[in-house]
């Protein structure tokens, strides 16, 4: 496989075309910010971790049943990924309240949700990623009425395996954000990352609640010692995946 020329360029990534039209290639880039690229910054080796969490839990939710846009990881900072027109939604999904939710609604942080919250914010820098009720996301025409239920459909399943997952890894899966799109026959796909990024995770046997952090609210608050949690994330996502393959 050949690589072609940049299809496009995003904050964490780099998307190339192939030779082959159904297969993109995704370039994982150190680069990291947030509030809106207000705050830029470099994790090292941050482009090495992500690519190789995402895939395992790729692999992991395929091997699950759950469509997913994973071919490989031909480099560790590279996934070969089935070409899907992204849907331009934000899925969020919350078990804890942290971030936003608690900035915008005053529930105390850490609060353990009664079920698992599924909400959609708009993929739009200029505006900002607002959040959208499920009538203003139809008024856009982001995504039809069955796209929506199949979303949160395949949203509240995936979060059921990685929350089962993580615990295996002594992680709290406290929320995360997921990407959808649509392939050349209209079949929904995840696709993006999942990785510390993307996620709030929380060492589970530390109650320190900046010690810990594992995700990218390490970066976005200063508080220190990124490389090292994204490291930790991925050893243990590894070492998770070692013993179940021994177990079973
Ligand atoms: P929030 O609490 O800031 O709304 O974030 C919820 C989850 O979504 C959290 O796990 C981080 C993730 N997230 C992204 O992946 N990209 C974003 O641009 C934002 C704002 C959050």
């Amino acid at each position: 496989m050949s690589v072609l020329s940049v299809l496009y360029e995003g904050k964490a990534k780099i998307i190339y075309k192939t030779d082959a039209p159904e297969i993109l290639l995704a370039d994982f880039k150190d680069d990291a910010t947030a509030f809106n690229a207000e705050k830029r910054g470099t994790i090292k080796n941050k482009g090495i971790f992500n690519c190789s969490i995402s895939s395992k839990l790729f692999q992991y939710l395929e091997q699950n049943g759950i469509p997913t846009h994973y071919l490989d990881n031909p480099n560790p900072n590279q996934m070969r990924v089935k070409a899907v027109k992204i849907i331009p939604l934000e899925v969020v999904v919350r078990n804890i309240a942290a971030g936003s939710l608690c900035k915008q609604t005053g529930l105390e942080l850490g609060t353990v949700l009664k079920q698992p919250l599924v909400e959609f914010y708009y993929k739009n820098d200029q505006l900002g990623d607002p959040l959208l009720t499920r009538e203003r996301l139809l008024l856009l025409e982001l995504a039809t009425q069955e796209q929506v239920e199949e979303i949160i459909h395949l949203a509240l399943r995936i979060n059921e395996f990685l929350k089962g997952f993580f615990r295996q890894c002594s992680i709290t899966l406290v929320d995360f954000k997921l990407e959808f799109g649509l392939d050349s026959q209209g079949r929904l796909l995840l696709a993006d990352e999942i990785s510390p990024d993307t996620c709030r995770l929380w060492d589970t046997a530390t109650l320190d609640p900046f010690d810990r952090i594992l995700d990218k609210d390490r970066f976005r608050r200063d508080l220190g010692n990124v490389e090292n949690a994204y490291q930790e994330v991925l050893q243990r996502v590894l070492k998770t995946i070692e013993t179940n393959l021994t177990v079973n």
